[in-house]
């Protein structure tokens, strides 16, 4: 019988972390595009001393036991963790572990990329001309917002919502407003941001950026409430997690003209349902949850997933640790 630890990861990811984890550890790899089904992933993690796991597999209470007692760790290929049941990991010792910092910039593109082709109507231009509707030049077609000198909101000033700020700030001169349980004092100095409340966000802000995680008091956050607090020229923009919006909230704020323009990178549930009126709207930009898609977050992802899998099956402390 082998004595190397027994994984399970749960897709295949960049060769960067898949290699060094099949060289060292007796490792399953599920390989099909889509995430296995509930029942399969409960079977496949028997037995398991470690997992790499994605944001789509849901790991509570009842995928502990069905992994059993000699899990030791579970290694997210994501910087969020709220498929996790932290507390429950905790409790019985098994070490966590995330992948920060290495796809910082590249969510902070997406979300820029998202605050622009909102604010500037891009998709909805691209869809014109495919369409074969562009006739002439027209002065009065395709009106978009300014972002020069507006004002940027940013509900959570972590690593992403600093380099959002940077972006806005330094290239576009916006002013930075920030909501925030912390102050960022970093934030305060490079940016000249501004910590206010929620209110006070929602009321001045020309684009509306979120960079949260997902918890008990950011879901919902982004209600009819919300959207009825905003400019009515303002620009919503979701890169972190879908549930922090209300969609059907999102969706009347967006067709009554209560808000101009939405760009979403995730959505509630995920992937979107093609019945959801969402997808009719010329108005808003939506993208299949690829802000860390590019070539050096995935691969430093990948490496950071697989140096957290070999530290918690050694007993060491992980490279990048939740609990
Ligand atoms: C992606 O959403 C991540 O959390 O890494």
């Amino acid at each position: 019988m082998s004595d190397r630890s027994k994984v399970f990861v749960t897709r295949e990811i960049p060769a960067a972390g898949l290699d060094p984890v099949v060289a060292a550890c007796d490792t399953d790899v599920w390989k099909d595009p889509l995430p296995p089904a509930r029942d399969e992933l409960l079977k496949r993690i028997a037995g398991c001393d470690g997992v790499l796991s994605l944001l789509t597999e849901k790991i509570d209470a009842e995928f502990m036991d069905a992994a059993g007692p000699q899990l030791k760790v579970i290694s997210n290929f994501a910087v969020g963790f709220n498929n996790i049941d932290i507390d429950e990991a905790k409790r019985r010792g098994i070490r966590v572990g995330n992948t920060p910092d290495v796809l910082t910039d590249a969510t902070a593109d997406m979300a820029f990329a998202l605050l622009i082709s909102a604010a500037r109507r891009i998709v909805e231009s691209q869809d014109y001309v495919r369409a074969a509707k562009w006739k002439t030049w027209e002065p009065l077609g395709h009106i978009g917002v300014d972002l020069i000198g507006r004002t940027i909101g940013i509900v959570g000033m972590g690593r992403i919502g600093m380099a959002m700020a940077k972006r806005c700030h330094g290239g576009w001169g916006m002013n930075v407003l920030y909501h925030d349980m912390n102050q960022n004092k970093d934030a305060e100095a490079q940016f000249a941001a501004r910590q206010v409340d929620f209110e006070t966000l929602l009321a001045e802000s020309d684009f509306v950026s979120v960079h949260t995680d997902l918890n008990e008091t950011t879901k919902g956050l982004f209600n009819a409430d919300a959207f009825g607090k905003m400019k009515s020229t303002a620009v919503f923009i979701n890169s972190a997690r879908g549930p922090i919006h209300h969609q059907p909230d999102l969706y009347t704020a967006l067709s009554s003209g209560q808000i101009f323009a939405a760009g979403l990178d995730v959505t509630d549930p995920e992937p979107i349902s093609m019945d959801d009126p969402l997808l009719s709207l010329p108005n808003c930009v939506i993208a299949p949850h690829v802000a860390s898609a590019t070539i050096s977050s995935r691969n430093g992802m990948a490496e950071i997933a697989a140096d957290n899998l070999l530290a918690g099956l050694s007993g060491k402390p992980l490279r990048c640790a939740v609990a």
